[in-house]
Protein backbone atom coordinates (compact mmCIF):
# COMPACT_ATOMS: atom_id res chain seq x y z
CA UNK A 1 0.00 0.00 0.00
CA UNK A 2 1.31 3.45 -0.90
CA UNK A 3 1.95 5.66 2.11
CA UNK A 4 1.81 9.41 1.53
CA UNK A 5 4.80 11.30 2.89
CA UNK A 6 3.75 13.98 5.31
CA UNK A 7 6.03 17.04 5.57
CA UNK A 8 6.11 19.24 8.65
CA UNK A 9 7.86 22.62 8.95
CA UNK A 10 9.53 23.54 12.21
CA UNK A 11 8.84 27.23 12.84
CA UNK A 12 10.79 28.84 15.71
CA UNK A 13 8.38 30.04 18.38
CA UNK A 14 9.75 32.09 21.28
CA UNK A 15 13.07 30.37 20.83
CA UNK A 16 11.45 26.92 21.13
CA UNK A 17 11.24 24.26 18.47
CA UNK A 18 8.23 22.04 18.14
CA UNK A 19 9.29 18.63 16.94
CA UNK A 20 6.66 16.20 15.81
CA UNK A 21 8.31 13.30 14.08
CA UNK A 22 7.23 9.70 13.67
CA UNK A 23 8.74 7.15 11.35
CA UNK A 24 6.48 8.44 8.55
CA UNK A 25 7.31 12.12 8.80
CA UNK A 26 9.96 14.15 7.06
CA UNK A 27 10.80 17.39 8.80
CA UNK A 28 12.06 20.52 7.07
CA UNK A 29 14.34 22.45 9.40
CA UNK A 30 13.80 26.18 9.06
CA UNK A 31 17.16 27.29 10.41
CA UNK A 32 20.80 26.16 10.19
CA UNK A 33 22.03 23.35 12.42
CA UNK A 34 25.42 23.96 13.99
CA UNK A 35 27.49 23.46 17.09
CA UNK A 36 30.33 25.54 18.53
CA UNK A 37 32.93 24.06 20.81
CA UNK A 38 36.02 25.65 22.40
CA UNK A 39 38.98 24.53 24.44
CA UNK A 40 42.24 26.00 25.75
CA UNK A 41 45.55 24.48 24.68
CA UNK A 42 47.12 22.88 27.77
CA UNK A 43 50.58 21.27 28.12
CA UNK A 44 49.16 17.75 27.67
CA UNK A 45 47.85 18.77 24.22
CA UNK A 46 51.28 19.56 22.77
CA UNK A 47 53.44 17.55 20.36
CA UNK A 48 57.19 17.15 20.83
CA UNK A 49 57.99 20.26 18.74
CA UNK A 50 55.91 22.51 20.97
CA UNK A 51 52.71 23.07 18.98
CA UNK A 52 49.18 21.69 19.38
CA UNK A 53 49.11 17.96 18.49
CA UNK A 54 47.22 17.30 15.23
CA UNK A 55 45.54 14.20 16.66
CA UNK A 56 44.04 16.33 19.45
CA UNK A 57 42.61 18.75 16.84
CA UNK A 58 41.12 15.86 14.82
CA UNK A 59 39.50 14.36 17.93
CA UNK A 60 37.97 17.72 18.88
CA UNK A 61 36.72 18.22 15.30
CA UNK A 62 35.07 14.81 15.40
CA UNK A 63 33.38 15.69 18.72
CA UNK A 64 32.12 19.04 17.38
CA UNK A 65 30.78 17.37 14.22
CA UNK A 66 29.17 14.57 16.27
CA UNK A 67 27.36 17.13 18.42
CA UNK A 68 26.04 18.92 15.32
CA UNK A 69 24.80 15.54 14.06
CA UNK A 70 23.14 14.87 17.43
CA UNK A 71 21.34 18.22 17.21
CA UNK A 72 20.11 17.36 13.74
CA UNK A 73 18.82 14.00 15.00
CA UNK A 74 16.88 15.54 17.88
CA UNK A 75 13.30 14.33 17.68
CA UNK A 76 14.01 11.49 15.24
CA UNK A 77 13.89 7.79 16.01
CA UNK A 78 17.63 7.47 15.28
CA UNK A 79 19.77 6.48 18.25
CA UNK A 80 22.85 8.41 17.17
CA UNK A 81 25.35 8.74 14.36
CA UNK A 82 28.86 7.49 13.63
CA UNK A 83 31.69 9.02 11.65
CA UNK A 84 31.89 7.35 8.25
CA UNK A 85 34.59 9.53 6.69
CA UNK A 86 36.32 12.84 6.61
CA UNK A 87 37.96 14.53 3.67
CA UNK A 88 41.42 16.05 3.41
CA UNK A 89 42.62 18.09 6.36
CA UNK A 90 45.35 20.69 5.91
CA UNK A 91 46.92 22.07 9.07
CA UNK A 92 47.60 25.62 7.93
CA UNK A 93 49.02 27.19 11.07
CA UNK A 94 50.32 25.87 14.40
CA UNK A 95 48.55 26.67 17.67
CA UNK A 96 50.53 27.21 20.85
CA UNK A 97 50.17 26.77 24.58
CA UNK A 98 47.36 28.95 25.97
CA UNK A 99 45.67 29.62 22.63
CA UNK A 100 41.88 29.37 22.60
CA UNK A 101 40.68 26.92 19.95
CA UNK A 102 37.18 27.44 18.57
CA UNK A 103 35.54 24.78 16.42
CA UNK A 104 32.44 25.63 14.41
CA UNK A 105 30.54 22.63 13.00
CA UNK A 106 27.71 23.20 10.51
CA UNK A 107 25.47 20.70 8.75
CA UNK A 108 25.99 21.36 5.04
CA UNK A 109 24.40 18.36 3.36
CA UNK A 110 21.93 15.58 3.98
CA UNK A 111 21.40 12.23 2.30
CA UNK A 112 18.98 9.51 3.28
CA UNK A 113 20.98 8.43 6.32
CA UNK A 114 24.09 10.57 5.86
CA UNK A 115 24.82 13.96 7.40
CA UNK A 116 27.64 16.07 5.96
CA UNK A 117 29.19 18.49 8.42
CA UNK A 118 31.76 21.18 7.74
CA UNK A 119 34.09 21.94 10.64
CA UNK A 120 36.23 25.08 10.75
CA UNK A 121 38.88 25.52 13.45
CA UNK A 122 40.23 28.90 14.57
CA UNK A 123 42.86 29.78 17.15
CA UNK A 124 42.83 32.97 19.18
CA UNK A 125 45.88 34.41 20.88
CA UNK A 126 44.32 36.05 23.93
CA UNK A 127 47.30 38.40 24.42
CA UNK A 128 46.91 39.98 20.97
CA UNK A 129 43.30 39.11 20.10
CA UNK A 130 44.45 37.80 16.72
CA UNK A 131 42.16 35.06 15.36
CA UNK A 132 43.35 32.77 12.55
CA UNK A 133 41.96 29.63 10.93
CA UNK A 134 44.19 26.63 11.56
CA UNK A 135 42.28 23.97 9.60
CA UNK A 136 38.93 22.80 8.25
CA UNK A 137 37.40 19.55 7.00
CA UNK A 138 34.15 17.89 5.98
CA UNK A 139 32.89 14.94 7.95
CA UNK A 140 30.21 12.47 6.92
CA UNK A 141 28.18 10.93 9.72
CA UNK A 142 25.63 8.14 9.31
CA UNK A 143 22.47 8.04 11.40
CA UNK A 144 21.90 4.70 13.10
CA UNK A 145 19.15 2.67 14.67
CA UNK A 146 19.85 -0.74 16.13
CA UNK A 147 23.44 -0.30 14.92
CA UNK A 148 22.44 0.03 11.26
CA UNK A 149 22.05 3.04 8.90
CA UNK A 150 18.60 4.50 9.41
CA UNK A 151 16.82 7.40 7.62
CA UNK A 152 16.94 10.64 9.60
CA UNK A 153 14.06 12.18 7.60
CA UNK A 154 15.48 15.66 7.89
CA UNK A 155 15.63 18.27 5.13
CA UNK A 156 17.51 21.56 5.30
CA UNK A 157 16.53 24.54 3.19
CA UNK A 158 19.30 25.49 0.76
CA UNK A 159 19.71 28.94 2.35
CA UNK A 160 20.58 27.23 5.65
CA UNK A 161 23.37 25.10 4.22
C1 LIG B 1 29.42 4.01 8.34
C2 LIG B 1 28.64 2.68 8.30
C3 LIG B 1 27.52 2.74 9.36
C4 LIG B 1 28.05 2.52 6.91
O1 LIG B 1 27.38 1.29 6.91
P1 LIG B 1 27.00 0.57 5.49
O2 LIG B 1 26.14 -0.59 5.78
O3 LIG B 1 28.25 0.37 4.71
O4 LIG B 1 26.19 1.73 4.81
P2 LIG B 1 25.29 1.71 3.50
O5 LIG B 1 26.07 1.14 2.34
O6 LIG B 1 23.95 1.09 3.82
O7 LIG B 1 25.09 3.27 3.24
C5 LIG B 1 24.42 4.05 4.21
C6 LIG B 1 24.85 5.48 4.00
O8 LIG B 1 26.21 5.63 4.40
C7 LIG B 1 26.92 6.30 3.36
N1 LIG B 1 28.31 5.84 3.44
C8 LIG B 1 28.73 4.57 3.60
N2 LIG B 1 30.07 4.56 3.69
C9 LIG B 1 30.50 5.86 3.61
C10 LIG B 1 31.78 6.49 3.63
N3 LIG B 1 32.92 5.81 3.78
N4 LIG B 1 31.83 7.84 3.51
C11 LIG B 1 30.70 8.56 3.39
N5 LIG B 1 29.44 8.01 3.35
C12 LIG B 1 29.37 6.67 3.46
C13 LIG B 1 26.20 5.89 2.09
O9 LIG B 1 26.49 6.79 1.03
C14 LIG B 1 24.77 5.97 2.56
O10 LIG B 1 24.34 7.32 2.60
P3 LIG B 1 22.80 7.75 2.29
O11 LIG B 1 21.90 6.86 3.12
O12 LIG B 1 22.67 9.17 2.74
O13 LIG B 1 22.58 7.56 0.83
C15 LIG B 1 29.56 1.47 8.61
O14 LIG B 1 30.56 1.39 7.60
C16 LIG B 1 30.25 1.57 9.95
O15 LIG B 1 29.64 1.23 10.97
N6 LIG B 1 31.51 2.06 9.98
C17 LIG B 1 32.20 2.25 11.25
C18 LIG B 1 31.85 3.62 11.86
C19 LIG B 1 32.72 3.92 13.02
O16 LIG B 1 33.03 3.04 13.81
N7 LIG B 1 33.15 5.18 13.14
C20 LIG B 1 34.09 5.58 14.16
C21 LIG B 1 33.48 5.75 15.48
S1 LIG B 1 32.18 6.97 15.53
Amino acid sequence: MHTALRVFCLIPQSNMRTEVATTEETVILTRPVGFTHTFTVFPDDMNYVGSLFGGKILAEMDIAAANAARKLLRGTDCEGAVTASLDRVDFKKPAKLGDIIELQANVVGLGRTSIVISVSVNKEDLRTGVVEQICDARFTFIALKDGKPHPHKRILLSEHI
